[in-house]
């Protein structure tokens, strides 16, 4: 039997064609009875390669095929297409417009599951751990449910992560893990699987990219479950930007508003800034669509039909076209119906790194890969997609995703750093302009610098649970009297009780916990808090504190009960 398991013959009964598609992985076997635990290990690769595919591994080549043949060709996918501005609302943080929607969002919040995609290692950032354990002093206690994709490369950790905090006070039943799994990698344009460099007895494998996260909440069941639970909205988001819980009760707010079956979060993008762009495609068949279009694919599409200058800024000195920051709500009902058309499979893309001006080979193996946000391209034409902007960009996204070094060569090139300190100082910006602006007095940033970055905007370190305060009119609310409120510059105010009532604090220097439900009547405080000391590199700082590039000094801090 194991021999026979081992035999060509028995792959060939099998799976032919993969037989005829793939030969050169069995061709160089010895006959059987030899190297027979390594051919049974390379089958079943095949095998879960051939399951974890919608379609199986057959299909998953000649899928490959297809791409890399337009890639040769430099096909483009958006010949005829005229592009123009979508339908979307901009946003001041803060405005009226936008508490109102935000206020609606909310309400809307309650209907709400919330999906988060976990599975990419960000490689960039140069962090060992999962980006999910990065601090962001946050803890969701409502009852919503919660879907996680991991992959491989994250699953065991993000699992331990959550038994180790508890859930972070959610309660172990709304959290559902669902795992991606690898492609397989192709070796050259006809898509022969490559095999891993110094294994001939297994077939190389990537990640297939976060648009796997539709077909896993369809193969789940999960996101029919949350519709016949009555849910109307789910939430996409991702595992880098802290900030994404500033701006998406109001964006929630405008999916409900404007009946949006698909909606993404964007920022203001100036021209050729290297983020994809919300646009609308008129097709040549009549038909239109609003989607992410890449921005090395925009100033060519712009140039043909939309303005001969091509990607340029309007008198608002930023582009026309929203920068996509890929946090993405759908209206559930659709997006079931649309599930369970093709089963969450959405259209992949290849990106060859060619070694040769023909087109011919590639440098290193590549694979199919696919993105969420390209959920549209298959919606029907009548489906209404739009955008929420937000005008202020440190409000709203402050990824953490580029290690300590490529983020001081992304500054020194006058690009945003989106690092892990700059995650960390808008964090603190964001809620002290909310604050101030619901009527606090806060002392203006200092300025500090950190892994090479100068000049930083370095406000007053406030945290507090997102039950505390999730919108601007729940924080006018834990503070009474918001005149009686002061922080001084470089001060630190924790709020950990998430019933305070702040009544009155003048806080001069140093720092502050509310750990009482108060409400909190507190006089003058001044102590010698925490300070942010740069990290001097040679004393083998942990890498929570290296990626940032300062650690905190605890010196003192008063309680508030
Ligand atoms: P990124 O584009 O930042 O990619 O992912 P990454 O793989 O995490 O980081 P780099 O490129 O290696 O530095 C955006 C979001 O998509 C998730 C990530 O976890 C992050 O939340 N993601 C990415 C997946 O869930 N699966 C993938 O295959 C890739």
């Amino acid at each position: 039997m194991a021999a026979a398991v081992a035999s060509k013959l028995d792959i060939l009964k099998a799976n032919e064609g993969l037989l005829d598609a793939e030969e050169h992985l069995f061709s160089g076997w010895p006959e059987p009875g030899k190297d027979d635990d390594n051919k049974r290990r390379l089958l079943s690769q095949l095998r879960q390669l051939d399951s974890s595919y919608a379609g199986g591994l057959l299909k998953y080549i000649s899928n490959a095929k297809k791409l890399l043949k337009d890639s040769k060709e430099g096909s483009n996918p958006f010949e005829g297409c005229v592009p123009s501005v979508p339908e979307g609302k901009k946003l001041d943080f803060g405005s009226d417009a936008f508490i109102e929607l935000e206020n609606a969002g909310i309400a809307a919040a309650a209907d709400t599951a919330f999906v988060l995609v976990a599975g990419g290692l960000g490689e960039r950032l140069g962090y060992s751990g999962i980006k999910l354990a990065l601090p962001a002093l946050n803890g969701n206690r409502r009852q919503l449910p919660l879907a996680i994709m991991t992959s491989d490369d994250t699953h065991a950790r993000t699992e331990a992560l959550l038994r180790s905090h508890a859930f972070f006070g959610a309660d172990p039943a709304q959290v559902t893990l669902v795992k991606q799994e690898k492609v397989a990698c192709l070796a050259d344009n006809d898509a022969r699987l490559a095999l891993t460099p110094g294994d001939a007895w297994a077939v190389q494998t990537k990640p297939h990219g976060h648009g796997d996260v539709h077909m896993l909440l369809h193969s789940s069941g999960l996101a029919a479950r949350w519709r016949d639970a009555g849910l109307r909205w789910a939430v996409f988001f991702q595992d880098t930007n802290a900030l994404v819980f500033r701006a998406i009760p109001a964006a929630l707010g405008v999916s409900a508003a404007r009946a949006f079956d698909f909606n993404s979060l964007a920022v203001p993008r100036r021209a050729k800034e290297a983020i994809g762009a919300i646009t609308k495609l008129a097709y040549p068949d009549g038909t239109s669509r609003t989607l992410n279009v890449e921005y090395n694919q925009l100033d060519p599409l712009l140039r043909a039909a939309y303005d001969p200058e091509g990607d340029t800024n309007d008198d608002t000195g930023f582009s026309p076209f929203p920068g996509n920051i890929n946090q993405l709500i759908v209206s559930l009902d659709s997006y079931c119906e649309e599930l369970q058309k093709k089963g969450g499979v959405i259209g992949e893309f290849v990106n060859p790194k060619y070694a040769d001006a023909g087109r011919t080979s590639f440098k290193s193996s590549t694979r199919l890969e696919c993105m969420m946000q390209d959920f549209p391209k298959d919606l029907p034409s009548t489906a209404r997609v739009g955008y929420t902007s937000i005008n202020q960009v440190w409000a709203a996204y402050s990824p953490v995703k580029n290690s300590p070094a490529d983020a001081a060569a992304k500054a020194a090139g006058g690009n945003p750093s989106h690092s892990a300190t700059t995650g960390e100082l808008d964090y603190y910006k964001a809620n002290c302009k909310m604050l101030e602006h619901v009527g606090a007095c806060i002392a203006g940033p200092s300025s500090a610098s950190f892994n090479g970055l100068e000049d930083l905007e370095f406000w007053p370190r406030v945290v507090w649970p997102p039950a505390w305060a999730i919108g601007f009119d729940q924080l006018k609310a834990r503070l009474p009297k918001p005149s009686a409120i002061s922080l001084g510059q470089d001060t630190v105010l924790i709020v950990s009780e998430p019933n305070a009532s702040l009544e009155s604090l003048t806080l001069e220097r140093g720092a502050v916990e509310v750990a009482g439900q108060g409400p909190i009547v507190a006089g003058t405080v001044s102590n010698d808090g925490w300070t942010w000391e740069p990290l001097d590199e040679d004393k083998g700082a942990p890498e929570e504190e290296v990626i940032r590039g300062f650690h905190v000094v605890r010196h003192a801090i008063e309680t508030l009960k």
